[in-house]
């Protein structure tokens, strides 16, 4: 069995923990020169992919700017220990109140520390940005959110991701997915995973089905390879822009099962079967061990939809 995915010390919706080992083998089948990410969120995948060179983008500069400043040596493990120490402090002993007046804090005035903070103690674990880009997402309700063992979690994930940047060569750059798509070149290969159409509407993350065919032209347009993560179905409907957009024989579906929690309640975390589009023809991947959360991975004609072996169920919570 191989080992769990690394994590990084940023949360977000959609994020790709679950998927890692999938896109990690999609990527030891391309010899590529250099990774390209337009959506790249909590940098998961390329941390568990970790190609010698890359170019990490997202329209989330908050996101970026922590990134860079671990690059850069701004942020380091140390700085890190001591203000969630310091901050989960005031955070136990003031409650909800102290949680806000961070929030107003880094709406002011937007520090990496402070992002990290609210990430970590927000409702859900979830990014949400509200339409004048403040960040909006209610306390977690944790006050002993940041116990020792919590803080020294996250500070081996900034060490972790900072050892991985020391010694490879990846730039990060805030900007919108057009103009990182517009710098693809031959040798690369891209992994474009952009924000499910309709599902979260926020500053950053705003997807419309509008966004979504401009990306699959722009797509297929590349002078080089790509990955495509979305969503195929749930229990209440299917993913018609698959159809639409990828039926060609020239690119390739799989698919499988993960739960996508979004919601606060039980009835907004439906199973989500996920797919992964390729430019380029899978040999077929079958997990290892089948075991209770695992399932098989299947290359899939793409007219095809039946969902092999994945079953739905519901998180216990
Ligand atoms: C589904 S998330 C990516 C998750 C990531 N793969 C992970 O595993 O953490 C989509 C990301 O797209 C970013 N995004 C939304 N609209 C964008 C745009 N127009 N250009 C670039 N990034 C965008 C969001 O900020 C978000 O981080």
């Amino acid at each position: 069995m191989s080992a769990p995915p690394l994590v990084p010390p940023l949360k977000c919706q959609g994020i790709k923990t679950k998927l890692v080992e999938e896109i990690r083998r999609l990527a030891q089948m391309q010899n590529f020169e250099r990774w390209v990410e337009p959506f790249c969120g909590s940098c998961v995948v390329p941390l568990n992919v970790q190609p010698k060179r890359a170019l990490l983008c997202d329209s989330n500069v908050h996101i970026i700017r922590l990134y860079q400043e671990i690059q850069q040596g701004k942020l380091t493990p140390a700085i890190v220990k001591a203000f969630l120490t310091d901050e989960g402090e005031k955070l136990r002993t003031t409650g909800e109140d102290y949680y806000y007046t961070v929030r107003e804090r880094f709406n002011s005035s937007p520090s990496s520390l402070d992002f990290l903070f609210l990430n970590r103690s927000c409702f859900n674990g979830v990014m949400r940005f509200n339409r004048y880009g403040k960040f909006n997402v209610p306390y977690g309700h944790k006050p002993e959110r940041f116990a020792q063992a919590y803080v020294t979690k996250i500070v081996n994930q900034v060490r972790r991701i900072g050892e991985v940047l020391a010694t490879h060569d990846w730039t990060f750059v805030a900007q919108d997915f057009r103009k990182t798509l517009a710098d693809a070149k031959a040798g690369d290969l891209i992994y474009a995973d952009p924000p499910y159409a309709g599902r979260h509407v926020d500053y950053f993350n705003s997807w419309s089905e509008a966004d979504e065919m401009e990306l699959a032209s722009l797509l297929k347009a590349l002078p080089c390879e790509f990955i495509l993560s979305t969503w195929h179905s749930n229990e209440f409907r299917t993913n018609t822009l698959i159809e639409r957009n990828w039926s060609d024989s020239r690119f390739h579906l799989l698919t499988r099962e993960h739960f996508y929690h979004v919601g606060s309640t039980e009835d907004l975390r439906h199973p989500m079967i996920e797919a992964l589009i390729t430019s380029f023809p899978v040999a077929a991947v079958q997990r290892e061990s089948m075991e209770a959360e695992q399932f098989a991975f299947f290359e899939q004609p793409t007219r095809e939809y039946s969902v092999g072996r994945a079953t739905a169920r519901l998180p216990t919570r």
